[in-house]
């Protein structure tokens, strides 16, 4: 069965530095290569979710510039329907310049541009595609109005949603309430949970305000954590040689999302998660260095 899935996020150009340290506040370091790429958390997503075999459309919005045809390149070569995509003419495609040291951590600062002028009527134009969805997959670097619009929106048509709070500053709980699925990683945990509670799987807890609710966290090197209101469980990762982990959360939500869409229990479909984002980091880039379903099945073949 193929997953059908709908993201609603952002663009981005990536244009990312590769440095060995990371310069602190006022010094200036040489970087050792630079590269333009397709990003944006949602459109990172949609690339993932399509590569993994998931029938995906992309609801965003992109400037008038040269920026938004690394776009259309990236979800035409992959097969990313855009047909809810609308341009701005007055605003810029996303950007986000990107550091990337020797041990393949990042720092990333996005410019949001068009993605902040996304409105309610590019979701209301695409609720039927939405109503067809298996799964709904929403992040934060859009217009936030947008997002318990569009998680409302799913809700009323029946369909099941992830909500990726990435950036997670300023998220309200009313809007964390409306999705079924949250995936912070560790940094959002502590910032949507204002850094009070005593642990992870309290912090995470504290978030959930309905029995059906579930908050997937992810660790990084350590897989993820399922926290459930009375359940709670690790699922390791797979340990791989890390070039760059831009994209990797990304890659996770995307497989995560396919995984319950394809029908898979939780559990399975969070290892199926970890293997697609521990393949993400082996490889530079965001969108680019999203795994093909081909390989992230022989990786899980190759750990059983
Ligand atoms: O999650 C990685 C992404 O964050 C990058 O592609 C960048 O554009 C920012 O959105």
């Amino acid at each position: 069965m193929t997953a059908k899935i709908v993201v609603v996020g952002s663009f981005n150009a990536d244009l990312v530095s590769y440095m060995e340290r990371m310069p602190r506040p006022g010094e200036t370091v040489h970087g050792e290569r630079f590269a333009t790429g397709a990003g944006g958390k949602g459109s990172n997503q949609a690339v993932a979710a399509t590569r993994l075999g998931a029938d995906v459309t992309f609801i965003g919005r992109l400037g008038s510039d040269v920026f938004a045809n690394l776009a259309y390149e990236i979800w035409q070569a992959e097969g990313v329907n855009h047909d809810f995509v609308s341009r701005d003419n007055e605003v810029a495609t996303g950007v986000a310049p990107i550091l990337v040291d020797g041990a393949g951590e990042n720092m990333i600062v996005v410019v949001l541009g068009a993605n902040l002028r996304l409105r309610q009527s590019d979701i209301d134009a695409a609720r039927d595609r939405i109503a067809e969805a298996d799964l709904l997959i929403i992040q934060r670097e859009i217009n936030l109005d947008i997002v318990p619009y569009a998680l409302r929106t799913a809700k009323e048509l029946g369909v099941k949603t992830i909500l990726n709070p990435a950036p997670a500053d300023g998220a309200a709980r009313e809007t964390l309430e409306l999705a079924d699925i949250l995936t912070p990683n560790e940094i959002e945990l502590e910032t949507l949970s204002g850094g009070a509670a005593e642990d992870l799987v309290a912090a995470a807890r504290a978030l959930l305000t309905r029995a059906d609710q579930t908050a997937v966290v992810t660790l990084g090197a350590q897989g993820a954590r399922i926290v459930k209101p009375a359940e709670t469980a690790v699922v390791p990762t797979f340990a791989v040689d890390v070039v760059d982990t831009t994209g990797a959360g990304d890659t996770f939500n995307a497989a995560l999302a396919v995984g319950l869409a394809e029908g898979m229990a939780l559990p399975d479909a969070v290892r199926f998660a970890n293997a697609a984002a521990a393949l993400c980091v082996t490889k530079p880039g965001a969108a680019d260095s999203a795994p093909y379903r081909a390989d992230v099945d022989a990786l899980l073949r190759s750990a059983t």
